[in-house]
Order: structure tokens, then C-alpha cells, then sequence
């Protein structure tokens, strides 16, 4: 395999580093090309741009391959939970007990909000969209944080994740509550992460809500599955924040406006929305799918395709297995779950699709899950976005902690007007 790239331009051939990653993966190093040649490279989506190198997640888009510092999402899947693949994520490595116990501890001792940001809530409106909220939030509980605004120190960066991964789930659920006019609920030290949050969203002060200890597993495997992707929009806008040492929060608050799109984690709230909208028109699939494969409809498969993955997204699969079985559980028949499966078996034999390589991705399904346990459909981003935290804050570190740091700044190619005069008011026309 070479280990250079030789980029002929003017007559002149120019020798570029081909950096090798620990799966194989290779990269052409362009970082002195303009110094070389006075060209930039262009590629719009950076469909073709490393933005850096990193050891926290692998994925490999063509296999179907997804690992979290090198454990299998499968096997993680299987045996581990949110918040230890939470640690694995941000410190890179599996905890003994006594890590996790003190983690664990950790979280339950931050998950209280200051009494102060209650009054936030107040001037939200009740149709306000949780992702507004959510992201105006977590910069607002900045505020209450003791040297939050002072240079990153990795002796306090604990305190801070711990605190941003806490609080992310009080401020989901409250968000919740103010929403439908409901008296917040404070957390229970006496409940793990998840359960906790479950808690706050459905509990009574009359009453506790009933924890199904099946439901707190898939919500706890809905976060697993979506906790980090390498650098997906989101991520790579955290990391963009974060290269100009802003802080931990100004970052996660950034990740959440990102991720909010209908093209990234706004999906899997659209998804629902495109299903209920085929079984209300009472249509088979057939014409949706017609209309998603015409340009001229505007309309795309939601919860379909992606920029990595041209196979099936390994969260999808294991996502549609849990459908079958927490639906089961709760005796629960969707018929937005047969819809859903109907969609997929056409699309995945449809040239449109197939010749595309678009297959269902983690929004595709997730939806149908957190139907079936009560997560009303606008909060559904939000699920995402908790799930996200330790992936965002896992990308926070990696680029504060790098030695050799600096500020993400991309070049473009400018192509508005040439020099121009400035013309004054009065002989610019008469409109
Ligand atoms: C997430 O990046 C990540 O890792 C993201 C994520 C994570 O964990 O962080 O995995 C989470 O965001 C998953 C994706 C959720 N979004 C959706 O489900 C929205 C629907 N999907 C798409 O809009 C699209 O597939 C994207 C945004 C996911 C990917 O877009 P790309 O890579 O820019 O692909 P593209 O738009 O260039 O599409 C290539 C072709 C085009 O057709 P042609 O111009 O070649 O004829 O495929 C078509 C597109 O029109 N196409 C679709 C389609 N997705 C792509 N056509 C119909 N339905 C779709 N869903």
C-alpha cells in the first residue's frame, strides 16, 4: 500500500502523507496543501473529510460495523448498560466496581437542578418545542456551575460530565412536566439512571409510577444504542465548539441544536410522523414509498438511508427486535409497527433503495419503542439527545485533552461578486 498520495497540479507533482488508522481506514493528509499548492480541497458535507483522527468510536459503513471503543454495539447491547457504556465512552475503558460505584454516586449527587432554574421553565410557552428548551437549559444551568467559564481542567472535567449527564435527564423530564401542566417531580437517589428518569416523567405526587423493569431495560438500550456515532453532525459540531474552548455546556447545548434536524435525530419524531400519515390516508406503503422516490415530492422514506452506513445500520436491527418483544410485554399491537415493517421489506426490494444502498437507520424503529412506553412523540429528539450525552462529552474531552490543539476554522471557495463600487442611495434606482 503507498504510503504517500502524489497530487500533480501545474506540471508540478506534490507528495501527500497517507495517515493509517488501527482498522485500516487511510486518509490523505492535506494539512500542507495550500502552504504546496495555493489549492484547498472542496467536498460539501465532507462526505470525503476526515475532521480528525480518534479512539472512541469505530464504524464501518459498508459491513455494517459499529464499536464503541472497540466493543461490538452488539455485545454491549447485550450486557452492559447506559451508564457503564457512558464511562467506557468518556474515560475509554470498562469500569471496575468501585469506578462505576463512584460514578454512579456521581450522577445521583448532581441530579438535582438549583432551585433557581425552576423559573426558567415558567417563560416557556406549553407548545414549546423540548429541544428549544432543552438546549436553552443546559447553557442557563451553566450559570450555576462554580468555574465553569475558567480554562479546561481535566482535574475538574469530571465534576462537570457528571454534572451535564445528570441534569441533561432532570431537565428532559421537567420540561415534560411543565408541558402538560404537571407539578415537577425531583429525582430519587434511591433509582439508578434511567428508572430515574422514568420517574420524573410519569410519577404522581399522589403516586409512584409503576417501573416495569422490561421498559426501564429498552429505554436504558434506546441510550446505549444511540450514545455515540463517530462524527455525525452533532458530534463534529460539539467538537467544533469545543476546538474554540468553550465550555463543556455552550458544546453539549450546541449538539442538541444540531442534532434537532428532520435529516439527523429530528428523524426519529418524523418517522412517527410519516407513519401515522400513511395509516390515517389508509395507504399500503405503496404510494408514500412512490412519492419518496419522486424528487418533485419533497417527501423522503424517513428513518431511511445514511452517510456512512450502506448496509444496515447495526442499531436498526437490534432496535426492531426489541419492538417485537417490549410490544409483546405490554401487550401492546401498533399498527404504526406493522406499517414500519411493510415499508422495509418493500423498500429493501425496490431498486430505488437498493441501487442507493439505503437501508433502515436507528430512527427508523426507535420511535415505535418509545410509543409503546409513553414517550410522547416531541420528546422523542430529546431521547435522543440523553442518549447522545456521553458521546458528546466523550468528543469534549478528546479535543480539549489533545496536545495540539487549535481552533476548527474550514476555508471555502468564494464564488459572490468580484470588487465592487459602493454606489450611494441616490443613484441606486428609483424602486
Ligand atoms: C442519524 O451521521 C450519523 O451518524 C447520524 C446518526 C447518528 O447516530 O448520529 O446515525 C443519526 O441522523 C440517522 C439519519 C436520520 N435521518 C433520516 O432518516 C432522514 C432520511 N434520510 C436522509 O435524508 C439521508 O439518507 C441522510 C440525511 C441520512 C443521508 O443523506 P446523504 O448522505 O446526504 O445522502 P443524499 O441525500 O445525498 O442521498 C443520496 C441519494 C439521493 O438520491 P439521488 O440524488 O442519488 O437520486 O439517496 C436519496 C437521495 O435523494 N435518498 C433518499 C433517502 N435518503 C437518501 N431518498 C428517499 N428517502 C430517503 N430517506
Amino acid at each position: 500500500m503507498d504510503k504517500v498520495a502524489k497530487l500533480e497540479i501545474d506540471g508540478k507533482v506534490h507528495e501527500l502523507p497517507i495517515v493509517v488508522g488501527s482498522e485500516g481506514e487511510r486518509g490523505i493528509d492535506i494539512s500542507a496543501l495550500r502552504q504546496a499548492t495555493g489549492c484547498i480541497t472542496l467536498d460539501d458535507g465532507y462526505g470525503n473529510t476526515g475532521s480528525c483522527q480518534s479512539n472512541i468510536t469505530f464504524i464501518d459503513g459498508e459491513k455494517g460495523i459499529l464499536r464503541y471503543r472497540g466493543i461490538p454495539i452488539e455485545v454491549l447491547a447485550e450486557k452492559s448498560f447506559f451508564i457503564e457504556t457512558a464511562y467506557l465512552l468518556i474515560y475509554g475503558y470498562l469500569p471496575t466496581h468501585k469506578e462505576l460505584r463512584r460514578f454512579s454516586e456521581l450522577l445521583t449527587q448532581n441530579e438535582m437542578l438549583h432551585e433557581d432554574l425552576k423559573f426558567h421553565f415558567e417563560g416557556f410557552p406549553a407548545h414549546a418545542h423540548p429541544m428549544a428548551i432543552l438546549s436553552s437549559m443546559i447553557n442557563a444551568t451553566s450559570c450555576f456551575v462554580p468555574g465553569v467559564l475558567d480554562a479546561y481542567d481535566p482535574t475538574v472535567f469530571e465534576s462537570q460530565a457528571a454534572r451535564l449527564l445528570a441534569k441533561v435527564r432532570t431537565i428532559a423530564a421537567f420540561a415534560y412536566r411543565k408541558s402538560r401542566g404537571l407539578p415537577i417531580m425531583y429525582p430519587k437517589p434511591v433509582y439508578k439512571y434511567t428508572a430515574n428518569f422514568l420517574h420524573m416523567m410519569f410519577s404522581e405526587p399522589y403516586q409512584d409510577y409503576d417501573l416495569n423493569p422490561e421498559v426501564v431495560k429498552a429505554l436504558d438500550l434506546i441510550f446505549v444504542l444511540h450514545a455515540d456515532h463517530e462524527q455525525n453532525c452533532s458530534t463534529a459540531t460539539v467538537r467544533m465548539i469545543a476546538s474554540s474552548q468553550a465550555n463543556i455546556f455552550a458544546c453539549a447545548a450546541g449538539g442538541v441544536c444540531a442534532l434537532w434536524g428532520p435529516l439527523h435525530g429530528g428523524a426519529n419524531q418524523a418517522v412517527i410522523e410519516m407513519l401515522e400519515q400513511i395509516h390515517r390516508d389508509g395507504d399500503d406503503g405503496s404510494k408514500f414509498i412512490a412519492a419518496a422516490k419522486d424528487k418533485k415530492s419533497g417527501k423522503r422514506l424517513m428513518g431511511f438511508g445514511h452517510r456512512v452506513y450502506k448496509n444496515y445500520d447495526p442499531r436498526a436491527k437490534i432496535i426492531k427486535a426489541q419492538c417485537d418483544k417490549v410490544l409483546g410485554l405490554l401487550k401492546i399491537s401498533d399498527p404504526l409497527l406493522d406499517i414500519a415493517k411493510r415499508l422495509e421489506a418493500a423498500a429493501l426490494h425496490d431498486s430505488y433503495f437498493v441501487e442507493r444502498k439505503l437501508y433502515p437507520n436507528v430512527d427508523f424503529y426507535s420511535g415505535i419503542i418509545m410509543r409503546a412506553i409513553g414517550i410522547p412523540l416531541e420528546m422523542f429528539t430529546v431521547m435522543f439527545a440523553i442518549g447522545r450525552m456521553p458521546g458528546w462529552i466523550a468528543n469534549y474531552k478528546e479535543v480539549m485533552d489533545a496536545t495540539n490543539g487549535r481552533i476548527s476554522r474550514p476555508r471555502q471557495i468564494y464564488t459572490g461578486p468580484t470588487e465592487q463600487p459602493y454606489v450611494s442611495i441616490d443613484k441606486r434606482g428609483k424602486k
